[in-house]
């Protein structure tokens, strides 16, 4: 029969003692058969839950019905039994925490306690419980590395810097304005058309300025920048740009661009060349010649194709003794390696009220393909290595 608390009449010490001594004989009974964590809950709710758990039930039935003259011995035997309640279901919480932590080490049954000389045994007896040897090495996290266009950018943006540029960046979602109308691009431009240009989806209802894309390269930051920053500005542009183009050793529908943008009042295209012609040796070293071949974009005039001489075969278009024909740079002893160009006056126009007045100022940009430089610098014949991921290609360039 499972313990119930009685009704007291006699409030006696005598009375109090005896009906004590029956509450503390069943809380150790039942103590004693709690095994787990469910019958623990059980057993604590019992006992102390707010709503009618014994503890509840002996403050309403044996302190408060006191009569005054007892009510100081009900008071003391109540606060004793209260205690001693307390104590003994945090005392079973304890017990079955230290089952619970036993299975993990090995059943409470098979370890039997022991005293170690040194917390250092102590320990090494847990790991061989575990089933765990201590004398195998650990395991060591890789270091990360710089991925290699990362790095390339990083080291022209540090030409660059050394002539005083300074970083800006924008998103890579950009509006049809930015890639293009503000860029003077007119409104049938074949690069406004879905074989280069990758639109967002269900943008038809927008005005074709507002329409969403995947900027098409880095340019778009040149007006962003310019609407927020008023002349002279020198800056340079690191980011992602994509092409629907599939990928293939020298295409990949995402790639990286580096821009360039400096303007003041009278920069020239002897400016431009010098600027360009000085980076290059700086980044493939002071042998370098750089080629300037007429070229077209929208939003330069004159535009210009910048070539610098292979510093694979050194010009010459062959490969070591057997005179093999030089890849990268096709046997022709040149390479392409941007676009540029003086800043069309209609693109000033756009960024007129800021301060870009092309009566007064000029300028100049640039932008270059940082996964091609990438490719050169490192001699590599397959640009969709830089994407797959591979530890064995990365782990490399750590
Ligand atoms: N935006 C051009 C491209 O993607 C490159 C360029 C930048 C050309 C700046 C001229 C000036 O091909």
């Amino acid at each position: 029969m499972a313990y119930t608390v009685p009704k007291l009449k006699d409030f006696s010490p005598a009375a109090l003692n005896k009906a004590s001594n029956e509450l503390l004989s069943a809380l150790q009974e039942e103590a004693d058969a709690v095994a787990d964590w469910e019958k623990w809950k059980l057993f604590r709710d019992r006992w102390q839950a707010r709503k009618n758990g014994i503890v509840t039930q002996i403050r309403e039935g044996w302190l408060k019905p006191a009569p005054s003259k007892s009510k100081a011995e009900a008071g003391k035997t109540f606060n004793e039994l209260k205690s001693q309640i307390d104590d003994k279901v945090d005392e079973i919480r304890q017990t079955v925490m230290a089952w619970e932590e036993g299975r993990t080490y090995g059943r409470p049954e098979e370890s039997t306690a022991k005293s170690y000389a040194t917390a250092a045994d102590a320990i090494r007896a847990i790991y061989e419980m575990q089933g765990v040897d201590i004398s195998l090495p650990g395991i060591r996290r890789p270091i990360g590395a710089e991925h290699p266009i990362i790095r390339t950018m990083n080291e022209i943006i540090s030409v660059f810097r050394n002539l005083g540029y300074s970083v800006a960046e924008g998103p890579v979602i950009e509006t049809d304005y930015y890639n293009f109308e503000a860029l003077n691009f007119p409104p049938n431009h074949p690069a406004r058309d879905t074989q280069d240009t990758l639109f967002l989806a269900n943008q038809e209802s927008k005005p074709v300025r507002e329409r969403l894309l995947l900027r098409t390269h880095t340019s778009p930051v040149q007006i962003r920048t310019m609407e927020k920053l008023k002349p002279p500005l020198r800056i340079l542009i690191p980011g992602k740009v994509h092409r629907n183009d599939p990928p293939d050793a020298s295409h990949s529908p995402m790639f990286h661009q580096v821009e360039g943008l400096a303007v003041d009042t009278n920069i020239t295209f002897g400016d431009l060349k010098g600027t360009l012609d000085h980076a290059m040796k700086a980044l493939f070293g002071s042998d370098v010649k750089t080629s300037f071949r007429p070229s077209f974009f929208p939003f330069t005039e004159p535009s210009a194709e910048m070539f610098v001489s292979c510093f694979i075969c050194g010009g010459s278009g062959k490969r070591g003794n057997d005179d093999a024909p030089c890849r990268p740079c096709k046997q022709t002893g040149w390479i392409e390696i941007l676009g540029c160009g003086m800043v069309d006056p209609n693109v000033f126009d756009f960024v007129k009220h800021n301060g870009y007045d092309s009566e007064n100022i000029s300028g100049f940009a640039f932008g270059m393909g940082a996964d091609r430089i990438a490719m050169l610098k490192y001699g590599l014949d397959d640009l969709q290595l830089f994407f797959q991921g591979d530890v064995r290609f990365l782990e490399q360039f750590g």
